[in-house]
């Protein structure tokens, strides 16, 4: 979608605490487009929350600017404010209120009617299964219940951009999903923008179009998924569990990647796969799998 507007333009930031000796953000500089689904992936302390932050002017850069559809987010906070729903990692500010007070002041603070936020809060609690959670105070949510009502929360005005740090943390295989798919509706149905941190690589690939990898406050990665793939697509990943204690001896072309508790995980090109299937026999291990790239070992190889 080349020809589309730009809703962010994030050029040469810099980022370095007062209390830390290396920066947490070093130089980065990419472009989201309108209606654009984003992922960023990167391990613990690679720089991903400061590089958001700085997205939604909550924390000023020691270099570098970051506009927000053409204007400048530390000039323009209040359209900011409006533009974009941010969820935060962790802090939520909500929690002496139930959780169907939450969603509905915030769709008020919104701008919304009290007619309209009414309806939107139960909208919002149904999209993410909260109905039975309506009455209890946020505070005794467990924390996949949590993370639900703070993006609930994140949803009330319909902003147009969505910007989620870990949005998926703490939910459980079911949640999880029901979450991707509502993200995906609400990027495809009605075009918003998301911006979103995550640790489910593998389930982001289903429904992200672009991804940047972090590695030490650098950008070191940027592209669709299916481009960053490329270089791997001759590699074949193997796993498998054995049962005994030692493990056993696979041909020179197998490279074992991990050996933990009985389960392998292991590399081979694909062109030596029926190779390998005539000389062992993989059907005598409980499990084996064997699949092409994905993008958690795009992932794995940058981090
Ligand atoms: N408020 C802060 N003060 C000092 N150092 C911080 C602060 N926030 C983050 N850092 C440091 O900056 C680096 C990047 O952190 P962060 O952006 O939170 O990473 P990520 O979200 O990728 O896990 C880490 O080394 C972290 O310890
Ligand atoms: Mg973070």
């Amino acid at each position: 979608m080349p020809d589309r507007p730009y809703v962010y333009e994030v050029e040469g930031l810099s980022k370095k605490y007062k209390e830390t000796s290396s920066s947490a953000n070093t130089d980065i500089s990419f472009h989201i487009r309108e209606g654009e689904f984003f992922g960023l992936l990167g391990s613990n302390g690679a720089g991903k929350t400061t590089l958001i932050k700085q997205m939604l002017g909550l924390i000023r850069p020691d270099h570098g600017r970051v506009r927000l559809f053409g204007k400048d987010i530390l000039t323009n906070p209040r359209f900011t404010t409006h533009t974009v729903g941010y969820m935060p990692q962790n802090a939520f500010a909500l929690n002496s209120l139930t959780v169907r007070e939450a969603v509905y002041f915030s769709a008020h603070l919104r701008g919304l009617s009290t007619r309209a936020a009414r309806h939107q809060r139960d909208e919002c609690l149904q999209l993410l299964g909260l109905d039975h959670l309506a009455t209890k105070v946020a505070r005794q949510l467990s924390g996949g219940e949590r993370r639900l009502l703070q993006l609930a929360v994140t949803l009330t005005g319909s902003p147009p951009v969505l910007v989620l740090d870990e949005p998926t943390n703490e939910l459980d295989p079911s949640r999880r999903r029901q979450v991707w798919t509502l993200l995906r509706q609400l990027n495809q149905r009605e075009g918003r923008t998301i911006v979103l941190i995550t640790h489910n690589a593998v389930e982001a690939e289903q429904v992200i179009e672009r991804v940047g990898i972090l590695r030490d406050g650098a950008l070191v990665a940027l592209g669709a998924p299916a481009e960053l793939k490329a270089p791997l697509d001759s590699q074949v990943r193997l796993s498998f569990t054995h049962p005994g204690t030692e493990a056993p001896v696979l041909p020179d072309y197998v490279r074992v990647h991990s050996c933990h508790r009985g389960k392998v995980v292991a590399f081979l090109s694909s062109a030596d796969v029926s190779k390998l299937a005539q000389e062992m026999d993989l059907t005598c291990f409980p499990e084996f799998t064997m699949n092409t790239a994905t993008l958690e070992d795009v992932y794995i190889n940058y981090a």
